[in-house]
């Protein structure tokens, strides 16, 4: 009965995600990248890290690089997208599809579309960062609360590897005249609560209307 149910069993991958996640290319961590995006999955608590280096004149994604702590469907479509977006301007880059690169990779399973979906907005984070950090980004939202909880979405936990908002670890957010107050549930000399406190305020310092970002903890 044992040996029967064994031999039903088959490999949920195709070769070609398998060959991409056995050989990924563009795998590794960019230093002093143009934009970063560093992308957590709700569904599984993997993330994902995607670094560009984009040519000023031309908007053209020269190099692309990421680093992934999920999968196999995760591995295989970083490495696809980032083959992708090379020689992309950055606006081309932004309409790759994960069902693009799930179609590129010969289909992923239906229960792995999210880890696809992972990689495809790590990519569009670190865009989003070349655009924001270069004064690219049109529509000027006026930064409110949701505003704010919407970008510490993008700051990880790494407690629990997800992120920041949805690990319950921010209290309290309020922005009164430019200035953003950030209140944290963890002691100052928590061993993680500097890397937070920087990645939060480089998600808020540059917001466009923001003049100040406080990061309180809890003691
Ligand atoms: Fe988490 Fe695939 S299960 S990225």
């Amino acid at each position: 009965m044992k040996v029967e149910k064994k031999s039903e069993i088959r490999f949920p991958y195709s070769e070609k995600v398998l060959e991409h996640f056995r050989n990924p290319h563009n795998v590794g961590k960019m230093e002093n990248p143009d934009g970063k995006g560093l992308e957590g999955s709700p569904a599984c608590g993997d993330m994902v890290a995607v670094y560009i280096k984009v040519k000023p004149e031309t908007k053209v994604i020269e190099d692309v690089k990421f680093e992934s702590y999920g999968c196999a469907s995760n591995i295989a479509t970083g490495s696809v997208i980032t083959d992708i977006a090379r020689g992309k301007t950055l606006e081309e880059a932004k309409k790759i599809t994960w069902k693009q690169a799930s179609e590129e990779l010969g289909g992923l399973p239906p229960i792995k579309a999210h880890c696809s979906v992972l990689a495809v907005e790590g990519l569009r984070a670190a865009i989003r960062d070349y655009e924001e950090k270069h004064g690219l980004v049109t529509e000027k939202e006026p930064t409110t609360e949701e505003v704010v909880r919407r970008r510490l979405k993008h700051v990880m936990n790494p407690l629990t590897g997800l992120d920041i908002i949805r690990t319950d670890l921010i209290l309290k957010i309020t922005v009164v005249d430019g200035t953003v107050r950030v209140v944290v549930d963890l002691p100052s000399d928590h061993q993680f609560a500097s890397a937070i406190k920087e990645d939060i305020m480089e998600k808020l310092g540059s917001l466009w209307d923001v003049k100040s970002v406080e990061v309180v903890f809890t003691a």
